[in-house]
């Protein structure tokens, strides 16, 4: 049987804690696997990647593998040959595929006529890979995850649900506030939702910024601008959370936006260890995957 991952939410609550351990250790130690020793991995672009493409060529290549960065529009993809041939060709001649997509049921269909698991990039829904990442921030920092406190504020979109539903695999309690209009939709049983940023972030262990306008989203870029406002996240809002709290963001962050330059820039974010640990963490679900 075929290993995907496309929300996360195919690891159970033991593979999660073993693939954070093995996270960890290629942190400490990250050439000490081979796992990809003479393959390589279909990574395919529809969309702008700075974090992403950069972890995964560098982790791939850690690995012992070759990264083939694939653009949509260098492919037939683009001319009308079907996602699931692209799959089964691809399938013939990598060890994994990752796609950077929009829609959730392109990469289902990719996964769907692969030989080769495929791992979630990005889409609309869903960023597993960055909330893998973000568990990996938070263990280390508190020397667990079951029973931490993490506040999302703003946007209810793919890495809020991601945040929810990873984290709920892991015990975190996620409690996204967002504006009227901006709500998580979805999947959102596995997190508590509110429309107010203090109510979010009290007893919080971490606080979650993230862009307010998405790719995608730059058409409504002044209206979102607008109603999430209120939603930044600076130090008096961060004094509101748990004593030690930390700030987190996915990145790219558009400071003053968002998050304020004194929280993005200074002592009590963990932002930028969050976008190293991307490549450790894609590393451990690699060899997971291509186990
Ligand atoms: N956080 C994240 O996915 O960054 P990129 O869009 O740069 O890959």
């Amino acid at each position: 049987m075929t290993r995907h991952l496309l929300t996360g939410t195919e690891l159970d609550r033991d593979e999660l804690g073993a693939l954070l351990d093995r996270a960890d250790a290629l942190k400490a130690a990250p050439l000490s696997s081979r796992a990809l020793e003479g393959r390589s991995v279909a990574l395919i672009f529809e969309k702008h990647s700075t974090r992403t493409r950069l972890s995964f060529e560098a982790g791939i290549f850690e690995l012992g593998g070759q990264p083939i960065v694939l653009r949509r529009d260098e492919l037939h993809l683009a001319r009308g040959e079907s996602v699931g041939d692209t799959a089964r060709v691809l399938s013939r001649h990598v060890a994994a595929i990752g796609l950077r997509t929009g829609p959730d049921a392109l990469l289902e269909e990719l996964a769907a006529a692969s030989d080769v698991p495929v791992f979630n990039m990005l889409t609309a829904g869903h960023h597993p890979c960055q909330a893998l990442a973000d568990l990996m921030t938070l263990r280390a920092q508190f020397g667990r995850l079951e029973g931490l406190k993490l506040a999302y504020v703003g946007d209810g979109n793919n890495v809020a649900r991601s945040l929810a539903l990873v984290g709920a695999i892991a015990g975190v309690e996620v409690t996204v506030a967002s504006p009227a209009g901006y709500a998580l939709a979805g999947d959102s049983a596995h997190a508590t939702l509110t429309d107010d940023p203090a109510e979010a972030v009290a007893g919080a262990h971490a606080v979650y910024a993230d862009v307010w306008v998405s790719m995608g989203d730059e058409q409504t870029a002044d209206a979102r601008r607008s109603a999430l406002a209120p939603f930044r996240i600076d130090d008096a809002l961060l004094d509101r959370a748990a004593p030690g709290a930390i700030a987190l963001h996915c990145l790219p962050a558009h400071p003053g936006e968002e998050i304020t330059p004194e929280v993005l820039y200074g002592s009590r974010q963990r932002i930028w260890d969050q976008a190293e640990n991307r490549r450790h963490a894609q590393k451990a679900l690699l060899e997971l995957l291509v186990r």
